[in-house]
Formats: C-alpha cells, structure tokens, sequence
C-alpha cells in the first residue's frame, strides 16, 4: 500500500511535469506564429539599401530629384529605408525601368554611376 502510493505520487508527478513541458513548448509554438520573425532576406535587403543604394541615389539623383522642387515631382529623398521604397512601388518600378534603360541619370546630368554602380542598383531594386 505504501509503496503503491508512492508510486502513484511519482506516476502524477511525472504527468504533471510532462503537462508543464507540453504546455511550455506548444504556447511558445504559438508565440512563434502569432509573431512572425523578421525575414532575414528582407534585413539584409534593407542593410543593402543603407550601405549601397542610398548613397547612390545621393550621389546620382539628388541633384534633381531632392526635397527641393523635384524634377517631375519625384523626390528620392524619401527613399530612407526598403519599407519606404516598397511603400512607393509605382516609382520605384519607373526608377528600375530608367535605370535599365540608362535614360536615368540624364545624359547630361553633373554625375555618371559607373557599370558596377548602376548595375548593383538595378540588382537592388529588381
Ligand atoms: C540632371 C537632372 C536629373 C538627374 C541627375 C536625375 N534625373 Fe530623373 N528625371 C529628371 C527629369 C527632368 C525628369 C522628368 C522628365 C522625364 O521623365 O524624363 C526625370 C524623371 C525621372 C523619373 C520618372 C518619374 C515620374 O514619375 O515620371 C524617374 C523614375 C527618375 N527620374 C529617376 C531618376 C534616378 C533613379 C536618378 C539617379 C540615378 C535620376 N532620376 C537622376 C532629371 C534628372
């Protein structure tokens, strides 16, 4: 009878630890999906963004397309960040269109990108 029931403390013990584990391991599960982790494509996407393509569009395009009366209204300045570029998809679709088609910068803008330059911008933005 006594080693019965010490059995049966053990047996409950047990369960009740298994429930803890399970019940730790299934609402960090839903932790998990209710937030979902930032995707590491996207962060490197937006590093990229502030060590390469911000400062070309400063060296190449701000010229005319800064906050100051913008050429065709389109100021780039706003391009801080991959959010604020996809927030903008419309342009920044035109900007990759001029870019490919080397039509931006004009030809006879003060500033030229080199190859590389405008290639790894046109990577970027693809
Ligand atoms: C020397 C001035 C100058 C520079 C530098 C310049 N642009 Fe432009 N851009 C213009 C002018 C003028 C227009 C309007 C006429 C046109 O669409 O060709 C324009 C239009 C645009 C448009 C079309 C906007 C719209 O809504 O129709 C895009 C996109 C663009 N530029 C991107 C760029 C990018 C990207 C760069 C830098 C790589 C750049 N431009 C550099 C003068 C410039």
């Amino acid at each position: 009878m006594q080693i019965r029931s010490s059995i049966g403390r053990v047996v409950v013990c047990l369960v009740t630890a298994l429930c803890i584990a399970l019940g730790a391991y299934i609402s960090r599960g839903q932790t998990d999906s209710s937030q979902p982790q930032a995707d590491p494509a996207l962060a490197q996407l937006d590093t990229r963004f502030t060590a390469t393509i911000k400062p070309f569009l400063q060296t190449n395009c701000f010229s005319c397309h800064g906050q100051d009366k913008p050429e065709a209204g389109f100021d780039l300045t706003t391009y801080t960040s991959l959010a604020s570029v996809m927030n903008d998809s419309h342009h920044a679709l035109l900007l990759l269109q001029r870019l490919k088609g080397h039509e931006m910068p004009p030809k006879d803008a003060p500033e030229q990108p080199s190859a590389d330059a405008r290639q790894q911008a046109i990577d970027w933005f693809q």
